[in-house]
C-alpha cells in the first residue's frame, strides 16, 4: 500500500492518532511527520518518522514523492491563542502551509486528504447553541480565519480537482497523553493535571463559558471514521461538525470535585483567551456528520473525567517514581 503521512505528529492529537494508524496499518505503512516539537520516543522507534517544514513546498513535495505517500492527515498548525501574537508564524503554517500540502497532494495523485478544521471556524456572528453546519462564519481569530480558509480550499480541491479532500470541525480536546499548549479550550485539560498533582486549579475562562468539547478517543474515532466513510454517502467534504460534550468551567470542576475530594477552582481570567472562547459555539449541531457517515461518539462528561482522571494518574504517578 501506499503510505500515510500524518503532519504534526508530535501534536496533541497527532501523538495519539499516529499509533491508531500504527495499529490499523501496521507500524511500517505510517509515517510520523514532526517538525519543531520533539517527537517522543516511542514514535519514533515504533515505524518511521521524518521532519517537514510544511511552510516548505519544496520540502511537502519531495517528502510525499520520496515516500510514496498516498494518503495525509494534516494535523500541524498555530493553535488559537498562540496564533494571535505570532500572526506571520501563524499565517505560514496555518495558510501557506496548508496550501503546500493540497498542492503536493495533487502533484502526487493523493488518495486522500484529511484536514481538520475547528469550532474556530465560527465567529461571533454565528448562533451560539447547537450551531448549524451551514451558518454565518466569520471567525474574530487568525486561527479560525485559516480554518475557513482550509475548509473552503479543501472543498475547491474536491470541486475543481477531484482530490478526495475530508476534515470535521473539532470542538477542544481532552486527552492525557500530550498536554496542549496555545490554545484556549486547554483548561479543560490543564484542571485535570491541576487536581491530580495540587488539587487546585486556577482558570483563565470565566466559569459559565460553555464551549464544547471531545474525549481524545472519540476524536481519533472521527477522524478515522470520516476517512473510511462511503465517499458516495457525503454530501459535505471538509466542513462536517462533530458534536460530543459541552460544558463550562463550573460544571467541570464540579464533576472533577466529586471525583477528587477537596478539588477547588479559582478564576483569573485572561482576556485574550476569554474573548476568543466567547466568539465559539456553545454546542454544535452535528445532525450532517450523524447522516452521512454515522457520526456517534461513545463518552459524556462523567466517563470522560473517569477515564482522564484514571490514565492521567497513572501517568504523573510514572512521571514522579521516574525523578
Ligand atoms: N483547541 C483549539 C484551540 O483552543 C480549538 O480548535 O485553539
Amino acid at each position: 500500500m501506499r503510505k500515510i503521512l500524518v503532519t504534526g505528529a508530535a501534536g496533541q492529537i497527532g501523538s495519539e492518532l499516529v499509533p491508531a494508524l500504527r495499529e490499523r496499518y501496521g507500524s511500517g505503512n505510517v509515517i510520523a511527520a514532526g517538525h519543531r516539537t520533539p517527537m517522543p520516543d516511542d514514535m519514533r522507534d515504533a515505524g518511521p518518522a521524518i521532519t517537514i517544514d510544511v511552510t516548505d513546498g519544496e520540502s511537502v513535495q519531495r517528502s510525499l514523492r520520496d515516500h510514496d505517500v498516498g494518503t495525509v492527515y494534516h494535523m500541524s498548525s498555530v493553535l488559537s491563542a498562540f496564533a494571535e501574537s505570532n500572526r506571520q508564524r501563524a499565517h505560514s503554517v496555518n495558510i501557506d502551509g496548508l496550501y503546500n500540502v493540497l498542492e503536493a497532494a495533487v502533484d502526487n495523485d493523493l488518495d486522500q486528504l484529511i484536514l481538520p478544521s475547528s469550532i474556530a471556524a465560527f465567529g461571533p456572528d454565528t448562533p451560539q447553541d447547537e450551531t448549524p453546519n451551514e451558518t454565518l462564519q466569520r471567525p474574530a481569530t487568525l486561527y479560525g480565519i485559516s480554518k475557513v480558509f482550509g475548509e473552503l480550499m479543501g472543498n475547491y480541491y474536491v470541486d475543481k480537482l477531484g482530490l478526495d479532500v475530508r476534515g470535521l470541525r473539532l470542538p477542544g480536546i481532552i486527552s492525557w497523553k500530550t498536554e496542549p499548549t496555545a490554545g484556549t479550550t486547554d483548561y479543560a485539560v490543564a484542571i485535570f493535571y491541576g487536581a491530580i498533582r495540587e488539587g487546585r486549579y486556577i482558570c483563565y475562562l470565566r466559569p459559565d463559558t460553555r464551549l464544547p468539547m471531545m474525549y481524545m478517543p472519540d476524536c481519533i474515532k472521527a477522524i478515522v471514521d470520516l476517512a473510511h466513510a462511503d465517499g458516495s454517502r457525503l454530501k459535505h467534504h471538509t466542513d462536517f461538525n462533530v458534536g460530543a460534550v459541552s460544558f463550562t468551567p463550573a460544571e467541570l470542576a464540579g464533576v472533577i470535585s466529586g471525583k477528587v475530594p477537596g478539588f477547588s477552582v479559582d478564576y483569573e481570567v485572561d482576556p485574550l483567551r476569554q474573548g476568543i472562547a466567547d466568539s465559539w459555539p456553545n454546542s454544535l449541531d452535528d445532525t450532517a456528520a450523524r447522516e452521512e457517515w454515522d457520526w456517534s461518539p461513545s463518552y459524556d462528561l462523567n466517563t470522560m473525567a473517569d477515564d482522564m482522571l484514571e490514565n492521567l494518574g497513572v501517568k504523573l504517578a510514572g512521571e514522579n517514581r521516574a525523578r
